[in-house]
């Protein structure tokens, strides 16, 4: 009998051992260690066992079946250890690896600037009006009265589109969208226009030869420069701080009269801003306007300045050049 439990003992352990899964080890189980193994059997089989043998045997089967029932816990966490290791490795997540994450743009500052004007002037109830970057030179200057002499039209400053006689130019300023406003729309007109504009310059850190414009243009019954000047306050306001004022000078511009410059008074100076005017009559008339009924004021200023001033920027090469870095600074833009 004693053989017989040693054998059967022998018999489970080695079978635990070969056990190299956790499915296996299930098997093995039913087999040897469970409630109709040979051993839990043998322990069942006890009450046939002659009386005066019974505890001696009792004792043998016990110390069998707790051996049995370790070797299978061992085993058991053996196995277990070693699938949840295997299986750490298997799905292992390698977070440094290079993603198909997409990188956010950002909107170019004067993007952002250029809207944020249109946005406060169209809260004004004005419109957004675009025109044309290859212009008709007869919008350009003679339709602003600049005549053929004027400097302006030299070479210097404009981009000519060959051939010469072609009548066409890069537009040197926004200020032809006033005419193609007046032309195409009755008054009450109040527009707003920005966009790139281009002129013969070197780029340095103060110019681009591609540079940006605003442009305002009102007509309207009794439009006076006490309106223009109101305008003109709320505009820098808007952009530079509730605190800032502005102040017209007396200039000189072909399709105003009276012009003026227009600076705004900025961290404790006085900063050119850009040009503006009362409507000259005669541009009204030139893009069929009565101007014994109406007048009107326009403004035109450049958004690279603006920009600048604004945000301390000393080098125009940084607006310019179109690194991403540079536009990441002023957020998204997605306003
Ligand atoms: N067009 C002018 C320029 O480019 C700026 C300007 C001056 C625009 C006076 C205006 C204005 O509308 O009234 O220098």
């Amino acid at each position: 009998m004693n053989q017989e439990i040693e054998a059967i003992k022998n018999q489970a352990l080695s079978a635990i051992d070969q056990a190299t899964s956790l499915d296996e080890l299930k098997e093995v189980k039913i087999a040897h260690v469970g409630d109709r193994s040979p051993i839990a059997r043998a322990n069942q089989g006890l009450a046939q066992a002659p009386t005066d043998q019974r505890a001696e045997l009792g004792k043998l089967i016990g110390t069998a079946r707790s051996t049995i029932n370790q070797r299978f816990e061992a085993r058991e966490r053996f196995l277990i250890a070693e699938r949840d290791s295997r299986v750490l490795q298997e799905e292992k997540v390698d977070v440094t690896l290079p993603t198909a994450r997409k990188p956010k743009g950002a909107l170019h500052p004067l993007t952002i600037l250029s809207n944020e004007i249109s946005d406060l002037f169209v809260g004004l109830g004005y419109t957004v009006q675009e025109g044309p970057e290859l212009e008709a030179s007869w919008l350009n200057f003679d339709a602003l009265n600049i005549p053929a002499d004027h400097p302006a039209r030299t070479m210097q400053d404009t981009f000519f589109i060959e051939p010469v006689d072609s009548g066409l130019v890069m537009r040197t300023h926004t200020s032809p969208v006033q005419a193609r406003t007046m032309l195409e729309n009755e008054p009450p007109i109040y527009v707003i226009c920005p966009g790139r504009t281009y002129r013969a310059d070197e780029l340095d850190a103060t110019h681009t030869p591609v540079f940006n414009q605003v442009e305002g243009l009102v007509v309207d019954k009794g439009i006076t420069m006490a309106h223009l000047k109101g305008t003109l306050d709320h505009f820098a306001a808007k952009i530079f701080g509730p605190d800032v004022t502005t102040r017209i000078r007396p200039s000189f511009f072909p399709f105003t009269e009276p012009s003026a410059e227009v600076d705004f008074f900025y961290n404790g100076r006085w900063i050119e801003w850009g040009g503006c005017g009362m409507v000259n009559p005669k541009v009204l008339q030139a893009c069929g306007i009565d101007s014994k009924i109406y007048s009107g004021f326009a403004f035109g200023m450049g958004l690279e300045r603006t920009l600048m001033v604004r945000h301390g920027i000393s080098d125009m090469h940084d607006i310019v050049e179109g690194d991403v870095r540079f536009s990441r600074q002023f957020g998204l833009g997605a306003r």
